[in-house]
């Protein structure tokens, strides 16, 4: 099944159209700064199994390098078109979400107000019958350990926020996905060679057709279950050649199986003419990737120092990407 085939014969999901509008806006206002946009596309796609879905298959990606990599983006000056799973990791709040912590540890009671209230509550007892002489107890407060990290990031997000530099828009299954990417490119196109697509996420590869997809819920009672799944059409092809085709594309190549990973993305890059390809080991990702273009092959690893202090290896690859970024666009 080709991409048109894929689009004539699945139900768009609700919502796309708001979205659009919501990203003309976004790109307008970005284009009237000058500013470079990029979209990250990040996080996994889900593949129901049932129309009324009870049961879907998923994927590892927790959204770790879209996240990261929105972050750094924004921080390189650019306005970020952030395309997520719902529910994974986002730029700021990454920081604290998704650990073992639960947020209420992040907080302590407010010693001075809890003194504050006391003391008022002193001052002012039996001054007026019936008035509740308890003391209060305090505000809360970020915990007095936490203040300096949690500052930074707020810092960065209200800046974000009031520069309206982030865009989030969430999507649960392959569908939701591939319907808007295809309509957020679209709105992108003005953007020219200022736009970038990042394209981050760990996108299924099978999927169930509507016509072929049980509408209620699977029964255990009929046995073992016995799935065929039909390939997802691959979406960078019209992506490069129609929605996006004066865009700077950077795609994704995720192998666990060494010897597959360069061959595999510079077989993605002739097939589909796009810019990038950065090609990254399921085991290894957060340490080493490679970047693939017509013209060169590097690889970009964190060093022992690096990966000791928990550097990001995002830093690296944003840094290196507004660079390639401004060599094409200066290109011509
Ligand atoms: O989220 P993390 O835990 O941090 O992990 C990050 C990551 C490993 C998911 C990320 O770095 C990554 O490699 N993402 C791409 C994973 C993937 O889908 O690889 P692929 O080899 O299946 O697809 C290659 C490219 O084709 C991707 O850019 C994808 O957007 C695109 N694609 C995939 C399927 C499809 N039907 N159409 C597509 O165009």
């Amino acid at each position: 099944m080709d991409a048109q085939e894929y689009f004539d014969t699945t139900p768009a999901p609700q919502g796309v159209e708001d979205v659009a509008q919501r990203v003309r806006e976004f790109v307008e206002h970005n284009q009237r700064l000058s500013r470079r946009v990029v979209l990250v596309s990040s996080g996994g796609t889900t593949v129901p199994l049932e129309a009324n879905t009870v049961r879907f298959l998923d994927n590892f990606s927790a959204g770790t390098r879209g996240a990261a990599s929105a972050e750094h983006f924004i921080a390189s000056g650019y306005g970020v078109i952030f395309l997520h799973r719902q529910f994974s990791l986002e730029p700021y709040t990454r920081h604290f979400t998704h650990s073992k912590n639960c947020f209420l540890d992040f907080l302590e009671r407010d010693a001075a107000a809890h003194e504050r209230a006391a003391d008022g509550g002193a001052a002012s007892s039996g001054s007026s019958a019936g008035h509740d002489a308890r003391p209060r107890r305090g505000s809360l407060r970020v915990a007095e350990r936490l203040q300096a990290e949690i500052a930074e990031v707020f810092d960065k997000y209200q800046a974000a926020r009031a520069e309206h530099r982030l865009l989030k828009i969430d999507f649960v299954t392959v569908h939701d996905y591939l319907f808007l990417l295809r309509r957020i490119t679209m709105e992108m196109s003005p953007l020219g060679k200022l736009g970038m697509y990042y394209l981050a996420a760990a996108v299924s590869d099978y999927f169930i057709p509507q016509a072929k997809m049980a509408v209620h819920k699977i029964q255990s009672g009929d046995g073992a279950l016995t799935l065929s799944l039909e390939q997802v059409p691959k979406i960078i092809k019209p992506l490069v050649q129609e929605w996006a085709e004066h865009g700077f594309i950077v795609s994704f190549k995720l192998e666990t199986d060494d010897a597959m990973l360069l061959p595999k993305a510079r077989k993605a890059l002739e097939r589909y003419g796009h810019q990038l390809v950065i090609g990254n080991m399921l085991h290894t990702r957060k340490h080493v990737v490679h970047f693939i273009s017509a013209d060169r092959a590097e690889e970009i690893r964190l060093t022992p120092d690096e990966v000791a202090a928990n550097f990001e290896i995002e830093t690296h690859i944003i840094s290196r990407l507004v660079g390639l970024h401004s060599e094409w666009i200066a290109r011509e």
